[in-house]
């Protein structure tokens, strides 16, 4: 009974402490952003509305606390670099929204106009290259070269993927080896680093450390899938965001590679058909009767759900706390969202 009532103390604190380390984080991010200039001002302050769930910053604390939580110490797990990493990865998210944004011609994110719609393609890849920029400088107070390198090789990675995935535009034969090539890269690359830099911040033990670092990367690839999924038949209303742009930007996605490898001719003619729709004709609601009818949508949700299981399973390789129970919510509700 002591036992149960100090991890219910300790899941409140844990609680209580990450939503004051959130806020000391965005405080770096204004801070970081902060320019004399307003027209630059005016962007920053656009963009800081893109922050929604804080994914990046809120497992780089909390994978710290799960490193730590089964020491008498562990509310000083995180410290100064916790922060300033946590700001890093959100300032490199944002850049890369920016950017996706450019690229996927989107005009909604998170309900407010992206970028590139408010002010055009110009202004929105400056805006994109000010924030990557601003998130090296800011890694480098900490005075750690090797932090620097790593964060530069994910942001290479992160390019890569979105360089493959490019490559295989239109491309209505891609296969999931390909599909999961990308989105390793350009979305769970850095959520896997930030568990892993977390956990080595705050002292973690190797093999906790890698851990962490795996279900970073199983919970990132996971959350693409939902990403993509939501794209196909999430409501716009409620995601938030320009939906169909996979298709009108002749991405494939995992729900789409499935289909193909379900059905028919009769219905890959009819699937290819319209996708064969110019620009701005292709019917979203029509290709998501598709998915759904086939039973791809609900294979691609497995697949999903079973990365979700592989990602809870590392945490049986930390240490059992507070902080480990919330890093398991957080996994299972990657993949219930709704936006
Ligand atoms: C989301 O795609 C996109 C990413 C996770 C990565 C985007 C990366 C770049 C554009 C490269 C630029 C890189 C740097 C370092 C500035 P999505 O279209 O599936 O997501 P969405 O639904 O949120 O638009
Ligand atoms: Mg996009």
């Amino acid at each position: 009974m002591a036992g149960l009532i100090q991890k219910i103390e300790q899941y409140h604190g844990i609680r209580t402490l990450l939503e004051a380390e959130l806020e000391a984080v965005s405080t770096i991010f204004r801070r970081q952003l902060a320019s004399d200039l307003p027209a630059v001002n005016d962007l920053c302050r656009h963009v800081a509305r893109y922050q929604g769930k804080m994914l990046r910053p809120t497992l780089t604390l909390l994978c710290g606390l799960a490193a730590r939580a089964d020491d008498a110490e562990w509310t000083t797990a995180v410290g100064d670099s916790h922060r300033v990493l946590a700001a890093v990865t959100e300032i490199i998210h944002m850049a890369t929204l920016v950017h996706d944004d450019v690229l996927d011609e989107s005009e909604l994110r998170r309900n407010a106009a992206t970028v590139n719609h408010l002010r055009g393609n110009e202004t929105a890849v400056l805006l994109g290259d000010y924030l990557i920029s601003n998130a090296f400088h800011l890694c480098s107070s900490l005075g750690r070269p090797d932090i620097n390198r790593r964060i530069g090789a994910t942001t290479n990675e992160l390019c890569a993927g979105e360089l493959l995935q490019i490559h295989h535009r239109e491309d209505w034969s891609i296969d999931e080896a390909t599909y999961f090539a990308i989105i390793e890269r350009k979305t769970a690359s850095l959520i896997s680093l930030c568990c892993r830099l977390g956990a080595e911040e705050a002292g973690a033990a190797p093999e906790v450390a890698e851990a962490l670092g795996a279900y970073g990367r199983l919970l990132g690839i996971a959350f693409q899938i939902q990403d993509d999924l939501l794209d196909l038949v999430g409501e716009e209303r409620v995601v938030g965001k320009s939906l169909g742009r996979d298709l009108e930007k002749g991405k494939l996605t995992l729900p789409m590679i499935h289909f193909f490898s379900r059905v028919d001719a009769t219905e890959r003619l009819e699937m290819l058909e319209h996708l064969a729709q110019p620009n701005g004709t292709v019917q979203p609601l029509r290709i998501s009767a598709l998915l759904l009818a086939s039973g791809a949508v609900r294979s691609a949700r497995a697949t999903a759900s079973s990365l979700v299981e592989q990602a809870r399973d590392q945490l049986s390789l930390v240490p059992p706390s507070a902080a480990q129970q919330l890093l398991d919510d957080l996994a299972c509700a990657v993949i219930t969202r709704e936006f």
